[in-house]
């Protein structure tokens, strides 16, 4: 088992690096730019491209393992026993803005647990993984989630789902709340680079609506094993359909969670 954990994380880090290295080497370059589900919800070429890549290859190297992944390529098999959650390029808005903050995100689950995540960060070059009960890493080196306790003094992210301009449950209420509590509050534009930074202590916590399997997949192991706490929005079930995340350091998951069921988060007030 302990061999088959360590074979399946090296494939995911290589695919997330060679991945890594076509956003890189296209960053500011030409690509295609197409809407999705909204105006401003988008998908490049190279999304299409860095998939390919991940989802060729596993399909090469392991024929019998399911496949979830953003763009839609891969089957995802109900009985395998394990299943990738490929999130080929997490922060499309940000790269085809030139704004250099961006991932790929790579989960495994076996039978529905997740057991491997890898996030790499092609722009500074930085490699966070975690193997279930073995601990999270960046760059090879052990990290773990802030000590911070005091929301008063902790900086957190978050972020808006794409519907935001017709949905009314719209995350607008819960950002007011937040903003007013906390040092500082980031919307950065990658859920699964979020996910890494309350990992190492960069966020002491981060909460978002309607993400996606394939954002969290990798990011909540990563923040497990650093020793930090996810949850849904009421503190109890679990966030990975991603239809509500909340990560935190532990710490100050109740205080999160009480701002968060508080109220709505919609703009009901504006
Ligand atoms: C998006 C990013 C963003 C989050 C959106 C996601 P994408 O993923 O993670 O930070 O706010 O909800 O959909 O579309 O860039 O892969
Ligand atoms: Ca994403
Ligand atoms: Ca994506």
């Amino acid at each position: 088992m302990k061999a088959e954990l360590s074979s399946l994380r090296e494939l995911a880090e290589r695919l997330a690096r060679e991945a890594g290295s076509i956003q890189r080497e296209r960053y500011e370059g030409a690509f295609e730019v197409r809407t999705k589900s909204a105006s401003i919800d988008l998908v490049t070429d190279v999304d299409h491209a860095c998939e390919a890549l991940i989802v060729d290859t596993i399909q090469t190297e392991r024929s019998a393992d399911a496949i979830l992944a953003e763009e839609g390529r891969g089957e995802d098999y109900p009985n395998a026993e394990w299943r990738w959650v490929i999130d080929p390029l997490d922060g499309t808005t940000n790269y085809t803005h030139g704004y250099p903050h961006f991932c790929v995100s790579i989960g495994v689950e076996q039978r529905g647990v997740p057991m491997v995540g890898v996030v790499y960060d092609p722009m500074l070059d930085e490699l966070f993984a975690a193997v279930r009960g073995a601990g999270a890493t960046l760059n090879e080196r052990p990290i773990r989630v802030s000590e911070e306790t005091e929301l008063g003094r902790a900086m957190l992210g978050t972020g808006f789902a794409y519907d935001v301009h017709r949905s009314s449950d719209d995350n607008i209420n819960h950002f007011a709340d937040f903003v007013k509590a906390v040092r500082a509050l980031r919307r950065s534009g990658s859920a699964a680079l979020d996910l890494c930074y309350v990992a190492c202590g960069r966020f002491g916590g981060f909460w978002e609506l309607k993400l996606k399997p394939w954002d969290v997949a990798a990011g909540i192991l990563i923040v497990e094993e650093a020793g930090g706490r996810t949850s849904d929005f009421s503190g109890g079930g679990s966030c990975n359909s991603g239809r509500e995340t909340l990560a935190s350091n532990a710490h100050l998951h109740p205080a999160m969670v009480e701002i968060l069921r508080n109220r709505e988060g919609g703009n009901a007030t504006l």
